[in-house]
């Protein structure tokens, strides 16, 4: 018999791994608290945009025609306990309001709610962020409270999907990571991965403890990265040079990598800012904070990018103040191919500039309902030669291909004066100041 697996928690990451296990042939059922995403998942619809993951959930959820059947969901925690021999918790862990801190209410919520319901053996994964130590807590707390006692078992399972690639990176992770106490966990989870393993994906298994910091570490190098060739960057600019062509020369160096290179506004989204975060906060609890205080360096650094935009723009315009400039900002969310707007960089400088008395003018592909709600007295428009029109400035905040597709030729005729600053060092400068524009981008040489 194929193991039943649950999956508590669908936001980007839950509805991803429920749709994805049933991929890999399992019987999914996925839980939510709310129960319109209930509602929506089940008629294979995605609350956010991910490219392929309603395709993938029409492949599986009941009901559909040619559908395999395999994936269903949930608010019953009664239910998902009758059902899973594995239940995997995807809860989200956000940054606790006012703190470095994680907020662990979510995860605490979900394992107090399932374990009641635990009446046959089941093993537990924990896929969500948490602080290192968090493991060997919720492991003690499932023992205590389930019915099945010892026989509910814990693992974690780190997850390290990137929004915009959450499908491919969940089908075919480039490492499977285990934290469990037990032969019977690991072999269970070798059960459920079976098919990435065979592709070739390295499994490596550990304590609880080593699992929980892979993922907080991973995501602090990467940040570290973002944050490394910002700050040069910023000596590129102070001494005249290029930081993409800089990037472009480390990058040859293997032991570099040209990967988590690009300059630009910074990193934003719902996990590298809160995790570096609560990774500083966790160490400073454990005594080690030490150890960790150069990712306070790169958290400024990185926050410093969205302050130095701003500056640019009011240069861009004059030097002065914004009142009476008309500012259009191309792009919202937090990277491409998302409709993310968590902690965005792109709005975050849009904000400013308006608070600071000019007019945005905002367009994204994706990202203009979530940023309208979470901005409504932001201007937008429809397309981003509307929100060209009539600028002063154009701001390049997020590097999406159709920013790169667009015609800078059609759009110098459209605003009030060509002047452009990219904030994402991803567009052609040549082509741009062959179409009239002044083109200025972060860390590289005015023209
Ligand atoms: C990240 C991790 O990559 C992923 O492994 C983890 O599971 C969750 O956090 P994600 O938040 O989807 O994923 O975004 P990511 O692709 O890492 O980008 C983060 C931010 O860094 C974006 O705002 C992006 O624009 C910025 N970035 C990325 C840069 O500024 N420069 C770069 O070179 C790369």
């Amino acid at each position: 018999m194929p193991l039943k697996l649950t999956v508590i928690g669908t936001g980007y990451l839950g509805a991803t791994h429920a749709a994805a296990m049933a991929e890999l042939g399992f019987d999914v059922l996925g839980l939510d608290i709310e129960p319109h995403k209930v509602e929506m998942l089940s008629q294979g619809r995605v609350p956010m945009y991910e490219p392929g993951l309603e395709e993938l959930l029409a492949k599986h959820v009941a009901g559909f025609e040619g559908s395999s059947g395999r994936l269903r969901f949930t608010t019953s925690w009664e239910e998902v306990g009758e059902f899973g021999d594995v239940h995997f918790v995807c809860v989200n862990t956000p940054q606790k309001h006012g703190e470095y801190a994680c907020d662990m209410s979510y995860v605490e919520s979900a394992f107090s709610l399932l374990a009641p319901h635990l009446r046959r053996p089941a093993l537990v994964v924990g896929k969500s962020t948490v602080p290192v130590g968090s493991a060997a807590r919720l492991a003690a707390m499932l023992t205590e409270l389930a019915p099945v006692g010892a026989d509910a078992e814990l693992a974690w399972n780190p997850e390290f999907l990137r929004e915009g690639f959450a499908v491919q990176d969940t089908l075919h992770p480039d490492r499977i990571v285990v934290g469990v106490t037990s032969e019977r966990a690991e072999s269970l989870l070798r059960e459920v991965y079976a098919t990435p393993v065979a592709e070739g994906t390295p499994f490596v298994v550990a304590d609880y403890p080593t699992a929980e910091l892979v993922k907080t570490a991973a995501n602090a190098f990467l940040a570290t990265k973002i944050s490394f060739i910002n700050a040069m960057a910023e000596v590129s600019e102070a001494a005249g040079g290029d930081v993409a062509k800089l990037a472009e020369a480390i990058g040859y160096d293997d032991r570099i990598g040209a990967k988590f290179l690009r300059a630009g506004i910074g990193f934003g989204g719902g996990c590298l800012p809160k995790d570096i975060r609560a990774f500083m906060a966790r160490a400073g609890e454990l005594g080690a904070d030490q150890a960790l205080t150069f990712l306070r360096e790169v958290d400024s650094i990185n926050m410093r990018r969205r302050t130095h935009m701003v500056e640019l723009a009011r240069e861009a315009v004059g030097g002065g103040s914004f009142l009476g400039c008309r500012i259009a900002v191309l792009g919202a969310t937090f990277k491409p191919d998302s409709d993310d707007v968590r902690d965005s960089p792109a709005l975050n400088v849009a904000g400013q500039i308006q608070l600071q008395g000019g007019q945005v003018t905002v367009y994204d592909p994706k990202g203009m309902d979530n940023a309208r709600r979470l901005f409504p007295t932001l201007g937008y428009a429809p397309t981003a030669l509307e929100a060209v029109r009539g600028a002063d400035v154009v701001l390049h905040l997020t590097e999406w291909r159709e920013f790169r597709e667009l015609d800078p030729l059609a759009l110098a005729e459209v605003a009030k004066r060509p002047h452009i600053l990219d904030g994402r060092n991803a567009l052609d400068p040549v082509v741009w100041r062959n179409a009239g524009w002044t083109f200025r981008a972060m860390g590289r040489p005015a023209a």
